[in-house]
């Protein structure tokens, strides 16, 4: 596995390190709120257990699962829903934990989704942001770090369902999904 990778992006520590700041920033935010914290399925699974152990406050989670890829490292722009939350989050304080924010899609989908059930707020907390990629103006309140257009897996992150338990976050040699010409 680790030979298809170029180059390491953000390596164990680093990862600690920010996501711990996150944990920080959201307990903060959230000391009396007791927010449902939403896990994006599958690629934030890995983000959602290390940030939950940051937070030091009360907080529910919960898990959606929507798909916008297949086997490909470009999204298909059409969203869909394969799994919905379970928790009653009516006049609730949702945070939506994403691993990586491409196009934006998946978040104008989830805030206009999760919306529907009436929450009290929805805030993003995402680990990763293309901004490059941006197709549509997103509010992203909280952030782990900010990229350019590379392709990367691991964290949870994948290419074809494959590189997802790598415990830290790499660029994915090109010639691993361009086919020779
Ligand atoms: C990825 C990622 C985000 C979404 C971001 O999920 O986890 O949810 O794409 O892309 P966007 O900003 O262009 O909408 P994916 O559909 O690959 O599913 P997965 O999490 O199961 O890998």
């Amino acid at each position: 596995m680790n030979s298809d990778i170029s180059a390491v992006l953000f390596d164990e520590r680093e990862l600690k390190k920010r996501i711990c700041e996150l944990g920080t920033e959201l307990s903060k935010a959230y000391f009396d709120k007791n927010p449902v914290l939403i896990c994006i399925l599958k690629g934030s699974v890995v983000f959602l257990s290390d940030l939950m152990r940051h937070i030091t406050v009360p907080i529910e989670i919960d898990f959606i699962r929507i798909s916008s890829y297949d086997a490909s490292t470009k999204s298909s722009g059409v969203i869909t829903l394969k799994m919905d939350v379970k928790t009653n989050i009516e006049n609730r304080h949702v945070v939506i934990v994403e691993d990586i924010i491409d196009t934006g899609l998946s978040i104008v989908f989830l805030r206009e989704h999760l919306s529907s059930f009436k929450p009290e707020s929805i805030v993003v907390c995402a680990l990763l942001d293309k901004p490059e990629a941006h197709l549509v103006d997103i509010d992203i309140e909280f952030k782990g770090f900010e990229i350019g257009n590379e392709f990367v897996v691991g964290y949870g992150l994948d290419f074809d369902e494959k590189y997802r338990n790598l415990p830290f976050i790499g660029i994915l040699k090109k010639e691993v999904y361009i086919e020779p010409q």
